[in-house]
């Protein structure tokens, strides 16, 4: 199996595409632990998942959340092999009335959060000689799509920014870096807020006719997550049903 008992921490576990991610994490024989703001979320799928996953409260804005977190699996399963950055949070605003705070709030979620985790996380990957990483990036960045709003869009164009930066940085050391940009997806957030006659629309402008699926995206991870994936790093696997081609 893929995972051979490596150890896989996921941010943003408790629900969507992180708590998916988690799942066929564990079920490729990863050890997984599900980070969150939400523990009971969190918990209630670790829980469900068994042996081998446990949650985690991990606010990706606190670099101290993420030394803790690391000092945790050192203890509890002997460190962690691999870092999946998917905690994330877009916000709909108009791109003229976003307030220098509300710019900042969204950065700290979604940009920030990716830089702090590969500091902490890059450099023990490094010392150990191993590591996986996998940023959660979305097609907003590629674009310059606001619907999501302009703050979350300009971020996510940082996330795949950073892979880049941190993938030269530890490449020599056996750690990889890579960035997963999906286009919409068929979550049920996106079901839950987008009216259903946007949402038909946004599906009919997709080339494939679909939104994205989520399972696929997760299983995109486990590749790049997996010991044989060693001369991928710095790449973004772009999965958007044809909506943005390069
Ligand atoms: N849904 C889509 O269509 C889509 C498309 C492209 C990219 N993405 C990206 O995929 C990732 C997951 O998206 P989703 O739709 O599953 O989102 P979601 O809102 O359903 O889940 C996000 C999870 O992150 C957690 N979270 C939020 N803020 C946090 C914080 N400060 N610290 C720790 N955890 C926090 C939430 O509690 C939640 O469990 C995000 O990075 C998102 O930007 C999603």
């Amino acid at each position: 199996m893929a995972g051979n008992d490596k150890v896989a921490l996921v941010t943003g576990a408790a629900r969507g595409l992180g708590e998916l991610v988690a799942r066929r994490l564990h079920a490729a024989g990863f050890r997984v632990a599900l980070a969150d703001l939400d523990l009971d979320a969190a918990s209630k799928v670790a829980e469900s998942l068994g042996e081998n996953a446990l949650a985690l409260r991990l606010d990706v804005r606190s670099k101290a959340d993420f030394e803790a977190a690391g000092k945790l699996l050192e203890e509890r399963w002997g460190g962690a092999d691999v870092l999946v950055n998917n905690a994330g949070q877009s916000r709909v605003a108009a791109l003229m009335e976003i307030s220098p705070e509300e710019f900042d709030a969204v950065v700290a979620v979604n940009l920030r959060s990716v830089f702090l985790a590969c500091q902490v996380f890059g450099q023990a990957f490094a010392a150990r000689g191993f590591g996986r990483i996998v940023n959660i990036a979305s097609l907003a960045g590629q674009t310059g799509g606001t619907a999501t709003g302009a703050h979350y869009a300009a971020a996510k164009g940082g996330v795949l920014t950073l892979t880049k930066v941190f993938a030269r940085e530890l490449a020599p050391h056996g750690v990889t870096v890579n960035a997963i940009s999906p286009g919409p997806l068929d979550l049920p957030i996106v079901h839950e807020s987008v009216p259903a006659d946007k949402l038909a629309a946004i599906t009919q402008a997709i080339p494939v006719r679909s939104l994205g699926d989520p399972g696929f995206i997760a299983d995109a991870v486990v590749l790049l997550a997996s010991s044989g994936a060693g001369s991928a790093t710095g790449a973004c696997l772009d999965i958007n049903g044809g909506l943005f081609m390069r």
